[in-house]
């Protein structure tokens, strides 16, 4: 393929509310695998080598920069009243002076384009050497969008709107996608004599094919064979479509890499979630944000990872929700265990069913198998920690550290009573309150005294017969 001559410049129209996804939010807000809709023609644009983007906010202006993160080659435009797509166009031809390239149209609620595509539109463009070149598309339904219509000799000679289509133009099945590729000057200078004297009363950017026309300028269109990578999002069904889609794009890619996903339709993988070879994933299992995972680790099924760095040949047993955690290499962790943020688990640890873990460190080799909350604590390595023992960490206002040290023994069902210090190879009895500091390799009990009395839950249950009667 030819590269492309010139640097284009973008503009992306996001003015809009999106009135039929019945939101608070703005449209291009909603969240598409965890990421803004708005930021996939931002990523587009920069993936084929834009100069400059332009975006056109209007409704929620301040929520959409907001939410973007400041950027040299990113400016705004402000629509405050949404009058049409030539209007939003309009707005932004300011911060189009100096830019000699071709202006790339994208929509902000058009998230699955490809930049091989887009790419395309601008070679093509160049080669014909056209004012404007349409990305079309051909559709089954085409009823409400807007038809390309073209000469018997293939020429496009207008986009009507559905509202303003005839009988015989509704019959098309060619559709515009929105995504538009303009010479400069001619955007320039015809943006600015549109009209709105049609059935919208709004100002239309496809009204600029006709103008183009009129002045014999060359108009071009490219066929996009595949609908969905420029279907526009307007409502909620329409957003788990775009995501189903963009889903099954993400898994294949991780499949190609050499990760088992047991079911791809029901594993949902976030776009920045980084996987090993011969790593599996079971079904039903939610990776999420700046996940890492290494290699042949194992996710069980049923899980939440969130932001979560994972070693290699880590074994996940299903049923947990790990969230800002850090997992060395061969741990075994679940079934049921709850990472908090900070929870760092060293290298072949293991965490059971119902531990909680916060703002921990746990030693290489140590075990808290079951049924325990370990928060604020610093654990050594080869600690074991028996069942129900809890880090009393909270009194009410101040949160404390418990400082555990190697090679450990907590007996099950211990509280320790935070700030405390226990030192290596010191034994915890089962049950024990621990309050002050165990020096190492001290024995720690704190439990009452057993007491045996011979034959008294007879002597109990045999007063409550006689009650009973
Ligand atoms: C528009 C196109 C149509 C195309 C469709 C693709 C026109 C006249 N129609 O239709 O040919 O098939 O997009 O999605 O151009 N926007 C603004 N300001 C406005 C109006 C719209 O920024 O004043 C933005 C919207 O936020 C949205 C995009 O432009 O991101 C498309 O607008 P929308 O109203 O969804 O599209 P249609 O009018 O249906
Ligand atoms: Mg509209």
């Amino acid at each position: 393929m030819n590269a492309q001559k010139t640097t284009p410049t973008a503009v992306i129209l996001a003015a809009g509310l999106g009135t039929r996804m019945k939101s608070d939010r703005v449209k291009v807000l909603h969240p598409l695998l965890g990421r803004p809709m708005i930021t996939f023609p931002i990523e587009l644009a920069r993936s084929i080598g834009t100069e400059k983007i332009v975006l056109v906010v209007g409704h929620q202006a301040d929520a959409v920069r907001k939410r973007l993160a400041e950027s040299d080659d990113l400016a705004y435009a402000l629509q405050k009243e949404q009058l049409g797509t030539g209007h939003a166009v309009q707005q932004a031809v300011l911060h189009l002076e100096g830019s000699s390239g071709p202006v790339l149209i994208l929509c902000g609620d058009v998230p699955l384009s490809k930049g091989e595509t887009i790419r395309e539109v601008l070679l093509h463009h160049e080669e014909r050497g056209a004012v404007v070149t349409l990305l079309t598309t051909c559709v089954d339904a085409p009823a409400g969008y807007c038809r390309i219509v073209r000469s018997p000799s293939g020429n496009i000679l207008k986009i009507v709107e559905d509202k303003d289509a005839t009988d015989a133009e509704r019959e098309i099945t060619e559709i515009n996608t929105g995504i538009y590729c303009f010479d400069s000057e001619f955007l320039r200078t015809a943006v600015a004599s549109l009209s709105n004297r049609n059935a919208q009363k709004e100002y239309y950017l496809t009204d600029l094919v006709e103008i183009a026309r009129m002045e014999q300028k060359r108009v071009e269109g490219v066929l996009c064979p595949d609908p969905q990578e420029v279907m526009g999002i307007n409502s909620r069904d329409q957003l788990a479509v775009a995501a189903a889609v963009l889903r099954k794009r993400v898994n294949l890619h991780h499949m190609r890499e050499g990760v088992t996903l047991i079911d791809p339709d029901r594993t949902y993988i976030g776009l920045d979630v980084e996987i090993g070879r011969d790593s599996v994933i079971y079904p039903d299992c939610y990776l999420e944000g700046k996940t890492t995972i290494g290699e042949q680790t194992l996710i069980g099924p049923n899980t939440r990872i969130i932001d979560t760095l994972i070693g290699r040949n880590v074994e996940i047993r299903g049923f947990c929700h790990l969230v800002e955690a850090k997992i060395a290499d061969h741990v075994i962790l679940g079934p049921f265990s709850h990472l908090r943020p900070g929870a760092k688990i060293g290298s072949s640890a293991h965490i059971g069913n119902f531990v909680e873990v916060k703002n921990s460190t746990i030693g290489e080799g140590s075990k808290v198998n079951h049924l325990s909350y370990i928060g604020d604590t610093e654990m050594g390595a080869g600690v074991n920690i028996g069942a129900g023992t809890i880090t009393c960490n909270y009194d009410g206002a101040f949160k404390h550290k418990t400082i555990i040290g190697d090679r450990v023994f907590v007996g099950s069902d211990t509280q320790f009573i935070a700030p405390v210090s226990i030192g290596d190879r010191a034994l915890i009895g089962a049950g024990s309150t621990i309050t002050r500091d165990v020096p190492e390799n001290s024995l720690a009990l704190s439990r009452t005294e057993q007491k045996v009395i011979n034959e008294g839950a007879k002597k109990i249950r045999e007063r409550l017969q006689k009650k009973k009667k």
